[in-house]
């Protein structure tokens, strides 16, 4: 059972070029309250570094790359978006941090709720002591 939850998305393809079509519950698994983008990232930069208490998110490279280091406080795994047709589950608790971003890398990334800066743990300390005392 892997830990991480990579998703292969349909691609509708015809002559005209290719096309993918998400919805809540079917080949997401979350409903979709709250979409933001990532672009025109410096290559160097790396962003993340937290987990959510209670969001559940899924992220799609649009165009370009990006690797996504994955980590429950148990295993760690990094993986590579680089495709859209490809989908990666940010589940609760899951420590995550975007790094090798092509510099025409789209981040498209679909949220089950608005923000909220309470639901962030942005201390890694404070994630491994929560993970440990579920
Ligand atoms: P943050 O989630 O820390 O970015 P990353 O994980 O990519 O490093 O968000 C960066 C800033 O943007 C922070 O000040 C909060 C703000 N923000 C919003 O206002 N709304 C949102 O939906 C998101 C994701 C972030």
């Amino acid at each position: 059972m892997p830990r991480f939850r990579l998703l292969e998305f349909k691609e509708i393809g015809d002559e005209r070029g290719a096309l993918v079509a998400l919805e809540s519950y079917k080949n997401i698994p979350i409903e979709v309250k709250r979409v933001y983008y990532i672009y025109d990232t410096p290559v160097d930069q790396e962003r993340g570094f937290h987990a959510h208490i209670e969001l559940k998110q899924v992220a799609v490279c649009l165009k370009g790359s990006v690797d996504i280091l994955m980590d429950d406080g148990v295993f760690k795994e990094t993986i590579t978006l680089d495709h859209p047709s490809k989908g990666l589950v940010i589940d609760t608790m899951q420590w995550h941090v975007m790094s090798n971003f092509s510099s025409d890398c789209v981040l498209l990334v679909m949220a089950n709720d608005e923000f909220k800066e309470s639901d962030y743990i942005r201390d890694y300390a404070e994630f491994i002591y929560e993970v440990k005392n579920a």
